[in-house]
């Protein structure tokens, strides 16, 4: 059961239930003397909390964050940050049913055959909650790349094979889906603009490899691709390498970005552009097919409250993740080179 810590330097444990009393993160390794307080980390689970549209599950937890520890008078303290979230609007009821059937798509046969007990309400730790703690801490991790002038944004691409501007259509399929107890999936994309060249660790601590496994940990994301990503296979050399360029002033440029920020696994100062592919939401009304625990064949239809795509709030996981380990990489380049470490320490008296 150790895998429920994420970085390096900036170390983030998540931990909680679906359906238990609350949820939290502990950030470890946040640097001291930092301005911080619940409003910034507000902002960024609003985006993320259910209830919002009418795609989004209905829900309606206030998703409150408190902080707890690691921060004093406003100031971040250097010591553990503690975030909770109580678990306000659980309906462990609507779980009843499925409370020895495994839910096709969901983690509730994968859970069983690990661990001999599962927590059936709202999948437990596999539930899309958990992704509140990501968030969270997120928030923090976006604050602090803000003033290192790195910004992390979202978008969705594609919503069930549809163009996500096609807002009208996306809608209908949205609207037929939900009336057909059925659900899509989609991609999204996050580009982070202002990321120094030379974060990423060779050779098993690339940037693309960390961003990638950061962004597959989110449930539902089946694929990730950095750049033109699964394109570049299909394309030739002369069209995917990405041209150098240097103006009078020494200053370098790419004429093209296929790379997505990074050559090597090191990121060579250019946006980083990762895609996501998200499945549609496992649970769904139409009656499927599965087995119970007692392994006997049955059919079930899933009541309680779940999106009919993840792509909209979990973009904004994405967003966290990839918050998370950038600055974690650049807390970590900082020992790279002796220049700047002579530059910190090598001037005390
Ligand atoms: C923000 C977010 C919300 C989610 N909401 C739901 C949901 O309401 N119902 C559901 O069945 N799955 C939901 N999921 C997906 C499940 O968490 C995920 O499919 C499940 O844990 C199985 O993991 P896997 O799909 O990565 O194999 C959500 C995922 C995210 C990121």
């Amino acid at each position: 059961m150790a895998g429920s810590s994420f970085g390096k330097v900036f170390r983030i444990t998540t931990w909680g239930e679906s359906h238990g009393p609350a949820v939290g993160v502990v950030i470890d390794g946040c640097p001291a003397g930092f301005g911080l307080e619940e409003a910034d980390i507000q902002v960024m689970l609003d985006r993320r909390k259910p209830g919002q549209g009418k795609y989004s599950t209905a829900r309606a937890e206030e998703d409150r964050v408190r902080i707890l520890s690691g921060v004093f008078e406003g100031k971040t303290t250097g010591t553990p940050i503690s975030l909770m979230i109580e678990n306000r609007d659980h309906r462990s009821a609507d779980y009843s049913a499925i409370r020895d059937v495994y839910r096709p798509g969901h983690a509730d046969y994968t859970y069983d055959e690990k661990y001999g007990i599962r927590d059936y309400r709202g999948g437990g730790r596999a539930s899309g909650r958990e992704t509140a703690c990501r968030v969270a801490a997120g928030a923090v991790a976006e604050k602090l790349l803000k003033e290192l002038g790195v910004t992390c944004k979202v978008r969705p691409v594609m919503i069930g094979g549809i163009p996500a501007e096609e807002e009208k259509t996306v809608r209908e399929l949205l609207d037929a889906a939900v009336r057909e107890g059925d659900s899509v999936g989609g991609t999204a994309e996050c580009i982070i603009s202002g990321v120094p060249a030379g974060l990423g660790e060779p050779v098993f601590d690339k940037a693309d490899a960390r961003l990638a496994a950061a962004v597959m940990s989110i449930g539902a994301v089946k694929g990730v691709e950095i750049g033109d990503g699964y394109a570049a296979a299909g394309s030739r050399g002369s069209e995917n390498n990405d041209a150098l360029r240097a103006d009078e002033a020494g200053r370098i440029s790419k004429l093209t970005n296929h790379s997505g920020g990074i050559l090597g696994g090191i990121t060579d100062g250019s946006d980083i552009i990762i895609r996501a592919a998200f499945k549609p939401t496992p649970s769904i009304a139409k009656t499927q097919e599965s087995i119970n625990s007692e392994h006997e064949n049955v059919s079930l239809s899933i009541t309680g409250r779940h999106d009919p795509v993840t792509v909209y709030r979990g973009m904004v996981v994405m967003e966290a993740m990839a918050a998370l380990t950038i600055l974690d990489m650049m807390l970590e380049n900082m020992s790279a080179q002796a220049e700047n470490v002579i530059r910190f320490y090598g001037n005390r008296k």
